[in-house]
């Protein structure tokens, strides 16, 4: 199927076999993301979030309906697929550095050990972490080690970056200052991203577009263009447009819970 859109997904639904039965958790998924755009991704909590991760990495495939990347049925796990979630998991046994290389280990072992450090290098500098690179993982603070699983998550230059609540366990000072460094990194390092979260403000300072899912199964139920502008700051939360935003995303996350008051 011939598109511009990196990610293409169309009506896709998806019930796990349970013992109890079938349990339908997507019903009607229609996503599409252009080239080097970021989609944030909201919904209840267990609405199917998650599993819509694992479709657009080809860990699992749907029922019905279709996902594409970059213009090829996604079958199979993709390798160009990288992912970060909410607990980055390094080994502690590797440096911060050789944690980052690991990727590049897996998917481009034709790839020299000085283009990798190389590599590594400048994206720990990016988001920061020159100078920590031969820590282990331990020694470092959540918001340094998830800084780090960033730059693990895009060393091999992904097709999409996939995050599943990356910030979640974070501060919020820490979060903040994450959301400023994505915006840096994206900057210089242009990569497509599918963004699962649950904080709206987030979804509207890092995202071009924000879905929202409905409760399971999860449908589609509204699509918010975010026309802030790419250099936005934490003050661009603050205008009127964006508190429009977050007011929209407030009320439409209601009704996907069901609590809209107004229920017919
Ligand atoms: N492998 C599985 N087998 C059976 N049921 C599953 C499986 N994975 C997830 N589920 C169920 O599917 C539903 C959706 O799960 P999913 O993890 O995609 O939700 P989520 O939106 O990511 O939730 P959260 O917001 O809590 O992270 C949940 O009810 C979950 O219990
Ligand atoms: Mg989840």
């Amino acid at each position: 199927m011939p598109t511009e859109n990196l990610i293409d997904i169309k009506g896709v639904r998806h019930a796990y076999r349970t013992k109890a039965g079938p349990l339908p958790v997507l019903d009607g998924l229609d996503i599409s993301v252009p080239q080097g755009e970021f989609c944030a991704v909201v919904g209840p909590s267990g609405c199917g979030k998650s599993t819509l991760t694992r479709l657009v990495a080809g860990l699992m495939m749907p029922d019905e309906g279709e996902v594409w990347l970059h213009g090829e049925r996604v079958k199979s796990p993709r390798n160009t697929v990288g992912m970060a979630f909410q607990n980055p998991v390094m080994l502690e046994w590797r440096t911060i550095l050789e944690n980052v290389i690991l990727p590049l280990e897996i998917v481009a072992p034709r790839m020299s050990r000085a283009q990798r450090v190389d590599r590594a290098m400048a994206l720990l500098e990016l988001v920061g972490l020159k100078g920590f690179e031969a820590k282990r993982p331990s020694q470092l603070s959540g918001g340094m080690r998830q800084r780090a699983s960033l730059c693990r998550a895009i060393v091999h230059k992904p097709d999409v970056l996939i995050m599943d609540e990356p910030f979640g366990a974070l501060d919020n000072f820490t979060r903040e200052d994450l959301w400023q460094t994505m915006r840096d990194l994206r900057a210089k390092e242009p990569f497509t991203c599918v963004l699962i979260t649950h904080d709206l403000r987030e979804s509207v300072f890092l995202g071009d577009q924000v879905v929202v899912l409905s409760g399971r199964p999860a449908r589609t139920q509204h699509i918010l263009n975010v026309d802030l502008p790419a250099d936005r700051t934490l003050e661009s939360l603050y205008t009127q447009q964006a508190q429009d935003m977050l007011h929209l995303l407030r009320d439409q996350i209601r009704i996907a819970q069901g609590r809209d008051g107004g229920a017919h």
